[in-house]
């Protein structure tokens, strides 16, 4: 039976794939010295040199082809016109809103949204202001030193990422804290070098039910409580949700209670008051510049052709090598320090939105969907897993980042950083023949025997693919725009993989399956309605307590 439809579309891909099996890198960059000015495009100062990948004009037009079938564009501007593209939750996305920096109004259900993000903007100004200079302070009158967030998921990842991102424009006397998991433990480490009158919480949970959130919440307010009384508790906390009256039930002040909607999804949420903390940290300026730069992004993958258009680039890059060669994971690697976090917040962005085996209409997808993303900061993946990169069995697509311009004065730093980066995508991309390999052994004078055995263990196959994003500096507007760019990436994708990348009913059912078990790990009631599985390790976890 004849395919049609994206299955054809894929299928089609597939015979590119081999006709570029037959033609690696090398030989492309070697045929073409313009290959650089051909696959590189620009957004800002921020550049995508993708000429480091299998792609040739024929594979590119074919993907870009692909695009405008499917109406990237179309359902590119439906977003951006609020209707429901999240269908299963009949909600508009519209995180581009909270960034937005026109006049024109941006409509969900016909209401311009944009008064209410400007009013909660003025509100996270005041506020983070009045902490910053010490307007507002603890109970007893001490400047707060510490903020506490307590959020998990899209609630932490983005505030989180963002603060490590920008250390460069922190105060040393205003630390950011980050608590997400239920493990007491990171409560507890986090609070233990923290002094409670010196101490503001900030409790962010878009639906304020989140079960480790909660306990994580109800174990500061304690701590608050127990050290300066019940009623300090309004002093040193603050809470962002859509949730208003669960926050007001947890007894926080209606002026310290931060709204968003129900149209930003949670891993989409760092522009709304979810990015309080950072605005506290670095300055209610700074945190401004952080929503310009992705403005501009937005502004850019709103308008630019799709064959100069960043996001776009990259989503179809990847579903190249996630459909055409199946190729599972994907590696972004920024060898920029400050980013330790970014790939930790791109899983949740990428994963929770594509990891999704359903079409939008509820039928099999016949097709793969989300790769496995992963990655560390450059240069200490290189000292870790980039063996498998380079020689392992699996090919694995990689995201350079790299600034031209670091923070601090500290040469020779970043001149080496720069050529790490540099020599990884060319040592993936040319790799090391057999001959090569050979003339070196024989230049380092070692025998005909031992070239023998030595050789195939020093050959590189070379042809794997990498893209490299360079822009000029790690300020809180280029850390803004390569956010969005990661989102619309996914987004792209989404769109051609035909899923719903606004909703995460994936995480769901292990959620229930806790709240079954909560009471049976605590001795309250029996098990033996589990699998036996389930049911050894209950009995081996008790007799362990005892
Ligand atoms: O369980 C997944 C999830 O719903 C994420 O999508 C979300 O970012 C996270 O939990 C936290 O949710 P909330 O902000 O409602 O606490």
């Amino acid at each position: 039976m004849a395919k049609t439809g994206r299955k054809a579309t894929f299928a089609a891909l597939e015979k590119q794939a081999e006709r570029m099996a037959d033609r690696p890198m090398r030989l492309l960059f070697a045929e073409d010295p313009n290959r650089f000015q051909r696959f590189s495009v620009k957004a800002g100062d921020i550049l995508l040199d993708y000429s480091k990948n299998r792609v040739d004009e024929e594979v590119m037009d074919a993907l870009f082809a692909f695009a405008r079938s499917v109406d990237v564009e179309g359902r590119r501007d439906a977003m951006w016109a609020g209707e429901p593209i999240n269908s299963t939750e009949h909600r508009s996305v519209l995180h581009m809103a909270l960034r937005y920096q026109g006049d024109q109004p941006v409509k969900v259900g016909g209401e311009d949204v944009m008064p209410g993000v400007r009013e909660t903007l003025a509100n996270i100004k005041v506020f983070s202001d009045m902490v910053r200079d010490g307007s507002i302070r603890g109970t007893a009158g001490e400047q707060f030193t510490d903020i506490v967030n307590i959020g998990i998921g899209g609630s932490d990842l983005g505030p989180a990422m963002v603060t490590l991102a920008l250390e460069p424009y922190t105060r040393a006397d205003l630390r950011a804290h980050y608590v997400s998991n239920v493990d007491g433990a990171h409560m507890h480490d986090t609070l233990k070098r923290l002094d409670p009158s010196r101490t503001l919480f900030i409790v962010a949970s878009k639906t304020f039910t989140t079960d480790e959130t909660m306990t994580n919440a109800a174990s500061a307010r304690k701590w608050i409580a127990d050290a300066l009384g019940e009623a300090a508790v309004n002093d040193h906390f603050a809470a962002v949700s859509t949730n208003i009256a669960a926050c007001q039930a947890f007894g926080i002040k209606q002026d310290r209670i931060f709204g968003f909607w129900d149209w930003v999804g949670g891993r989409y949420s760092v522009w709304s008051a979810i990015g309080l903390p950072v605005a506290i940290a670095v300055g209610f300026e700074n945190f401004e510049k952080f929503l310009k730069g992705a403005a501009e992004m937005d502004a850019h993958f709103l308008s630019a052709p799709l064959e100069k258009n960043l996001p776009v680039i990259m989503g179809l890059i990847g579903v190249w090598y996630r459909n055409a060669w199946g190729f599972a994971t994907h590696a972004v690697l920024p060898y920029d320090q400050r980013l330790s976090r970014f790939t930790a917040y791109l899983q949740q962005q990428d994963m929770e939105s594509n990891g999704k085996s359903v079409t939008l209409a509820g039928k099999a997808v016949n097709w793969s969907t989300g790769p496995i993303v992963w990655g560390e900061p450059g240069t200490n993946g290189q000292h870790a897993f980039y063996q498998l990169i380079h020689q392992g069995t699996d090919v694995i697509p990689c995201d350079f980042l790299i600034a031209a311009n670091p923070q601090e004065d500290l040469p020779p730093h970043h001149a080496k950083l720069v050529a790490n980066v540099l020599a990884q995508s060319e040592a993936l991309m040319l790799g090391k023949t057999e001959k090569e390999v050979e003339a070196e052994l024989e230049a380092q004078g070692l025998g005909e025997d031992e070239i023998a055995a030595l050789t195939p263990h020093k050959v590189f196959p070379g042809n794997r693919p990498s893209n490299t994003i360079m822009y000029g500096k790690l300020t809180p507007e280029t850390l803004g725009a390569l956010v969005a760019l990661y989102e619309h990436k996914v987004f792209v994708q989404g769109t051609i993989w035909n899923v719903n990348s606004y909703d995460q009913w994936g995480v769901e059912l292990g959620k229930q399956l806790a709240k079954a078990l909560l009471p049976k790990v605590e001795g309250k009631a029996e098990w033996k309605d589990h699998d036996a599985s389930t049911q050894g390790l209950l009995a081996y976890y008790h007799e362990l307590r005892k």
